[in-house]
């Protein structure tokens, strides 16, 4: 009876851990994109986009004008996952640099592509390669945006913004005002993270060998299952064009993965709300929730792992101490494969 309720268990701890790795399933990290690396397994480059430098970059742009690039995860991403369905949270990491140019470069963007996206196309009129007029085919982008287009009302030509299918950005930062430079030709990382239990898309830069910042550079809620409510996956990549100059946009490394947060972390679904600028005190709160949050659900984990490891832990001891007692004749009739009708009897 007792072996009966451990092999439950153990098979409960099994499908948990395949569950685990199932949500593993949409992860890389890319250090260098040589041919040792297999990433073209994993990654596809499109437009302009090559390998440089045996492997030690992606260049997205090539030094014409007129250039476009792309690379992009193969795999799409599903908005939900696990055992209950569980809106998706992602991180992605990746380090890059963009040449000087005296013409209109944009600069590069992280974008994620709703599904149906052409993400092979490219077209001119749009920015980092993006269409201009995508009509339903809709993408949530994190510009590194080198050029000052008016027509999108950009602030200048080295800032970030968040973009929702539209080049006008829901919320821009002045990267000048922070003493970062787009276009200085240098490593620069970037950190976006995706909470889909506050609905919170965050965006962290800074200069390559520089630890990640603590605050967010910029921030903004965005209810990802609202804007695609008919889509089941997304598509990930990287995208840049160089317009008329012959802007060099390189990319270094690259990662991104998914969660799966709590049940108990979905707050209440909230709209995409613009928030006022410069609400700094509003971000340390923020930070400061998601802190205890996380504390809070490392705190529930662990006592949850604990248990379930004591559980595996009594049933390992169980074998051993079982398998090194002197072997008893009612234990070895119990270890029988024949069916005994004395121990059913007992
Ligand atoms: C992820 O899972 C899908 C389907 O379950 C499979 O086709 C794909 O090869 C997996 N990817 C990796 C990197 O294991
Ligand atoms: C293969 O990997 C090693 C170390 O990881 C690296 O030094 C080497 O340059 C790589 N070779 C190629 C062809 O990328
Ligand atoms: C690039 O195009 C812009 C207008 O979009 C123009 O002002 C600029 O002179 C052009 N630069 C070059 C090098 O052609
Ligand atoms: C690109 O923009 C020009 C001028 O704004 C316009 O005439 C042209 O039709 C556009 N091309 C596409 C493919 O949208
Ligand atoms: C961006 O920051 C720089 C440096 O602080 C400043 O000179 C510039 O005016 C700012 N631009 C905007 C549009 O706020």
């Amino acid at each position: 009876m007792a072996s009966l309720s451990y092999s439950v268990v153990l098979i409960l701890c099994f499908s948990f851990f395949k569950s685990l790795i199932a949500d593993s399933n949409s992860s890389f990290s890319f250090t260098n994109f040589g041919l040792n690396s297999s990433f073209d397994s994993v990654l596809t480059l499109y437009g302009d986009a090559k390998v440089v430098n045996g492997g030690s970059s992606v260049q997205l742009t090539a030094p014409l004008e007129s250039s476009a690039g792309r690379v992009a995860f193969k795999a799409p991403v599903r908005f939900y996952g696990g055992i209950p369905k569980k809106l998706v949270s992602f991180s992605t990491y990746f380090s890059f640099s963009i040449s000087s140019d005296s013409g209109n470069g944009d600069g590069l963007a992280f974008v994620v592509f709703s599904d149906g996206y052409p993400v092979d196309l490219f077209d001119n009129n749009g920015s980092f390669g993006l269409l201009s007029n995508g009509g339903d085919l809709k993408f949530l982008s994190v510009e590194f945006d080198t050029l000052m287009d008016e027509k999108y009302g950009d602030m200048n030509g080295n800032h970030v913004g968040i973009d929702l299918s539209n080049f006008v950005s829901l919320k821009a930062r002045n990267l000048s005002s922070v003493n970062l430079g787009l276009k200085s030709g240098n490593r620069l990382q970037v950190w976006i993270d995706y909470e889909s239990g506050s609905r919170r898309l965050e965006v962290r830069l800074s200069k390559f060998g520089e630890n990640r910042p603590l605050d967010p550079l910029l921030w903004q809620q965005i209810d990802l299952p609202k804007i695609w409510p008919e889509n089941e996956r997304f598509f990930v990549g990287l995208s840049s064009s160089n317009g008329n100059s012959s802007q060099l946009c390189n990319v270094y490394s690259w990662s991104f993965k998914t969660r799966r947060s709590p049940d108990w972390m979905h707050s209440e679904p909230l709209d995409p709300i613009v928030f006022k600028k410069g609400e700094e005190n509003e971000i340390k709160i923020h930070e400061k929730n998601d802190c205890v949050m996380k504390i809070l659900s490392a705190l529930i984990l662990g006592i949850g792992l604990g248990a379930l490891g004591s559980f595996v832990g009594m049933f390992v001891w169980m074998l051993l101490f079982a398998r090194r007692r002197p072997v008893s004749p009612e234990e070895n009739a119990a270890m029988k494969p024949v069916v005994d009708e004395k121990s059913f009897s007992k």
